[in-house]
């Protein structure tokens, strides 16, 4: 009798420690494949989202929260290597200045972002100027002189990224008189372009196949099932400096009227320097 409890008892624990590390190999492969918790699912109405594609991105696929809320340094840096492999020397800086954009100390959302004058500029890639409107949302017509650049190849790359900030800029000249256009948001745009170069191709050489970066822009998805995958290389400092400087000089750049960094908090005004 006791001999045969010992031994249903010794199965039942070998049962367990089988399910146990069933349990551990299906959760493993659960988390490295991430097809459900990395999903793209649409934003809800509920959730949040903001004038930076990449952001946006990562939340329809669950590397930020989903709702778009309760962002902080931690979570933007996590989410920023998870999803793109991008690594914190070139993310931190960003995600410190958003704190400035609300009146919470510790976090803030991807609406909170939009403050114009914090990160925000004139002469986006896809979106229209604060003063004509519509500084947030994903604007197709906008987006077409990116969209139509590099004619004949079948990649976009730091000339044709610089190309299309030059068309960007001269359109906001012609079509904005509030147009600030000073040597912060020649820095910040030229970051931005080689943040999609970079996250969408190869971010040695900041070449990118066109097809996964409209659908970054115009779907805010990971071209997954179009063959993306995320970079190999680290992108760092390292990688994104000489794409920088490739592509403001390939935009034949000239500053505006001012200068001005940042705004101190969502009711506080441009502060001059
Ligand atoms: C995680 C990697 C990131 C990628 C790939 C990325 C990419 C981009 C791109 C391509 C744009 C240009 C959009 C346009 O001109 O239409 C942009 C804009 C923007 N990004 Fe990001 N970004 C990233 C991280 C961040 C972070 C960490 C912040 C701040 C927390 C941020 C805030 C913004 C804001 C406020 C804009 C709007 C600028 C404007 O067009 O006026 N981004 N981003
Ligand atoms: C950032 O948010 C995460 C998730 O809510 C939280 O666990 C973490 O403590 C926060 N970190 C900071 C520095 O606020
Ligand atoms: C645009 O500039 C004019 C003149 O400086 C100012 O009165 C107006 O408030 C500005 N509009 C916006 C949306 O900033
Ligand atoms: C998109 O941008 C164009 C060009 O600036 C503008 O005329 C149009 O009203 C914008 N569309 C929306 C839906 O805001
Ligand atoms: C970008 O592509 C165009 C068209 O193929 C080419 O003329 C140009 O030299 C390329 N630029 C770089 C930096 O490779
Ligand atoms: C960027 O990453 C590469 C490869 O890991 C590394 O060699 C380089 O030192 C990094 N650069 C910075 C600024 O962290
Ligand atoms: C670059 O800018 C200068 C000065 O504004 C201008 O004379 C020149 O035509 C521009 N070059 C191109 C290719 O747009």
């Amino acid at each position: 009798m006791l001999v045969a409890a010992q031994r249903d008892q010794k199965i039942s624990m070998t049962f367990k420690s089988l399910l146990f590390s069933l349990g551990t190999t299906l959760l493993l492969a659960h988390s490295i494949k991430g097809d459900d918790d990395h999903a793209w699912i649409a934003p809800g109405p509920n959730d949040l989202r903001g004038p930076c594609p990449g952001l946006n991105t990562l939340a329809n696929h669950g590397f930020l929260p989903r709702d778009g809320r309760g962002l902080n340094v931690t979570v933007i840096l996590d989410a920023g290597f998870n999803g793109y492999h991008m690594q914190p020397d070139i993310l931190a800086l960003a995600a410190k200045v958003s704190l400035l954009a609300t009146n919470d100390p510790t976090s803030f959302t991807l609406d909170d972002i939009k403050l114009h004058g914090n990160i925000e500029h004139d002469a986006s890639l896809s979106r229209g100027d604060f003063a004509l409107g519509d500084n947030v949302h994903f604007n197709e017509t906008i987006f077409s002189t990116l969209a139509e650049s590099n004619p004949g190849a079948d990649v976009y790359n730091t000339t044709s990224a610089g190309h299309v900030q030059q068309k960007r800029l001269a359109d906001s000249e012609a079509t904005n008189p509030n147009l600030t256009n000073t040597d912060k948001e020649f820095f910040v745009r030229s970051v931005e372009s080689a943040f999609y170069l970079s996250v969408m191709g190869n971010p040695l050489i900041g070449v990118a196949p066109k097809n996964f970066v409209q659908i970054f822009f115009r779907e805010e998805r990971l071209p997954i099932a179009e063959g993306w995958q995320r970079s190999e290389t680290p992108i760092n400092a390292s990688t994104l400096g000489p794409l920088i400087r490739d592509i403001a000089t390939q935009s034949n750049w000239t500053a505006g009227e001012g200068c001005h960094w940042v705004r101190l908090g969502p009711n506080d005004p441009i502060v001059r320097f």
